[in-house]
């Protein structure tokens, strides 16, 4: 090799370095996080109509966050990553099926998925233990805007699935179809998440307190009721309420509180409609007295007792706690619900949490994500696109490597021409053209999706409580 062309190679070897170096710096994640979502799956409607018909003779009950929602059960606060066209998501919540008379008492909780192009795999905990329950298909994989989703993909069941249900369905079997979303993490600028800390707050020593929160469902068969067949409706949270799915978050709430006497105010609209429903329920504020305490709202613009309950805040890591206490109706209640439940009737459960330190942690409201969009099928490999433009948006250097490279590259190979060229004209024999190495993409190292075992997932969900079910089930009709 001619001194010439070593100093060509040094300086070529010298520039992949340089740019493999900016490129071990500066490469993208390659895998987007994935945050609140919604994964919507009805199980299999002959499932639900024989557990709850003559056969079975049971119930369903829906927990931790879970609800539901269109003719299925909707499980929340979607976690999860998506690289390369493949999502690997998972979500909260369980549903607990129960009949004759306990043979059969069955949890399915904490489903995720794992799906690329237009398949992929549903797993869920049955009974506590990770199982793949379902073959996905059929439905293509869509990344809109921000918004990672799957809507209606066809469900198979899968053999270790069947087990579920004691062997009632064979491998194969079609399950109810399954939709899901999960919605991209914005990478956050240092100011906005600073701005974003909750406000200082605090009880003063008169008892004082501001930015409390209270969650209430108002009751599930009420949802299921208005969003259902017959009510064909819906509802919006608004002004200070945040919808959870199975519960709304009021927040704002101020006041004064001490364990069992307490006074919060709170902001937020949560509003009702359908056939014949029209129910805004505003401004809710909680009183109690020695415990006894009283939930009403602004209800047509009048203040409405709604609801009875006996509860003590009690402080546990700088916040006063109320958590997931029994209601019953108010009589003064009854006509707000078109006289369907009596006075004395079980309302949801509600949560009171007031903190007290700027850095205390309220209960987590289920996060339900961006409200999906129906994709059209010729757009979503555009959407995907988007998003993987977006991946390069979120690093602003993804673009700068590969082109330094280029440029590195070009630069080098016309040195290299320039120089051989010239040894050619002094005829000092063939040295080949530098080999065309291959070019590392930016994130090449980290498209396989890393398998995503059943330690990942973590310990087993927590389930339905012990003992069969409760009263009040989830029912088709207020
Ligand atoms: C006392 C124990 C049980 C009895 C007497 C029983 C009885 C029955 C009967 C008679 C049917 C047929 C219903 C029909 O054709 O309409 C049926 C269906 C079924 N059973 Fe059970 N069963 C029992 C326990 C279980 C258990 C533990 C499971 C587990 C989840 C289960 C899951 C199913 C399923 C999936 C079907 C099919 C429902 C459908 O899609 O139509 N059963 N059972």
């Amino acid at each position: 090799m001619s001194q010439a062309t070593a100093r060509v190679s040094g300086a070529l070897v010298a520039a992949a370095a340089l740019a493999a170096s900016l490129l071990l710096w500066a490469a993208p994640a390659g895998a987007e996080e994935l945050s609140g979502g919604r994964l919507g799956w009805g199980v299999k409607e002959s499932f639900r109509s024989y557990i709850t018909g003559p056969i079975a003779q049971g119930e369903v009950q829906t927990g931790d966050g879970a609800s539901t929602a269109d003719g299925s059960y909707r499980f929340h606060s979607a976690t999860g990553s998506y690289e390369d066209g493949t999502a690997v998501i998972d979500y909260q919540g369980w549903v607990y099926f129960w009949g004759h008379g306990g043979e059969l008492d069955v949890t399915f909780a904490n489903p995720s998925v794992e799906y690329s192009g237009d398949s992929g795999t549903l797993y869920v905990y049955v009974n506590g233990t990770r199982t793949d329950m379902a073959s996905l298909s059929g439905a293509s994989l869509s990344a809109s805007g921000r918004t990672v989703s799957v809507s209606g993909a066809s469900a198979t069941l899968t053999s270790s699935g069947a087990e579920a249900f004691a062997g009632y369905y064979e491998a194969g079997q079609a399950l109810d179809p399954v939709s899901f979303s999960a919605d991209v993490v914005a990478a956050e600028p240092e100011e906005t998440r600073e701005a974003s800390e909750p406000e200082p707050t605090g009880a003063g020593g008169d008892g004082a307190v501001s930015g409390a929160i209270l969650d209430w469902g108002v009751r599930a068969s009420w949802r299921e009721y208005v969003s259902g067949g017959i009510a064909d409706g819906g509802w919006t949270a608004a002004e200070g309420a945040a919808d959870g799915g199975a519960v709304f978050r009021f927040t704002e709430g101020a006041g004064t509180a001490a364990a069992g006497d307490y006074t919060l105010a709170y902001e937020g609209t949560v509003r009702f409609t359908g056939t014949d429903v029209d129910l805004a329920l505003t401004d809710p504020a909680v009183a109690a007295e020695d415990g006894a305490g009283v939930l009403s709202a602004e209800v047509g613009g009048t203040r409405v007792d709604l609801v009875t309950f006996e509860a003590e805040l009690v402080e546990a890591g700088g916040v006063l706690l109320a958590e997931a206490v029994p209601t019953a109706l108010t009589e003064a209640a009854a006509p707000v619900f078109g006289g369907f439940y009596q006075a004395g009737d079980p309302m949801d459960p509600l949560t009171i949490a007031v903190p007290l330190t700027a850095g205390a942690e309220l209960p987590a409201l289920p996060d339900l994500g961006s409200e999906p969009q129906e994709p059209s099928s010729s757009a979503a490999a555009e959407e995907v696109d988007a998003v993987e433009a977006a991946e390069s948006d979120a690093n602003p250097l993804a673009w700068v490597v590969p082109a330094a490279l280029a440029l590195v590259l070009g630069v080098a190979a016309a040195v290299v021409a320039l120089t051989r060229r010239a040894e050619r004209r002094k005829q000092t024999g063939g040295a080949g053209a530098p080999a065309a190495g291959p070019v590392p993409e930016p994130g090449s190292a980290e498209d396989t999706p890393e398998e995503n075992g059943e330690g990942a997932h973590g310990a087993g969900p927590a389930g339905p409580p012990d003992g069969g079910p409760e009263a009040d089930k989830e029912q088709q009709h207020p």
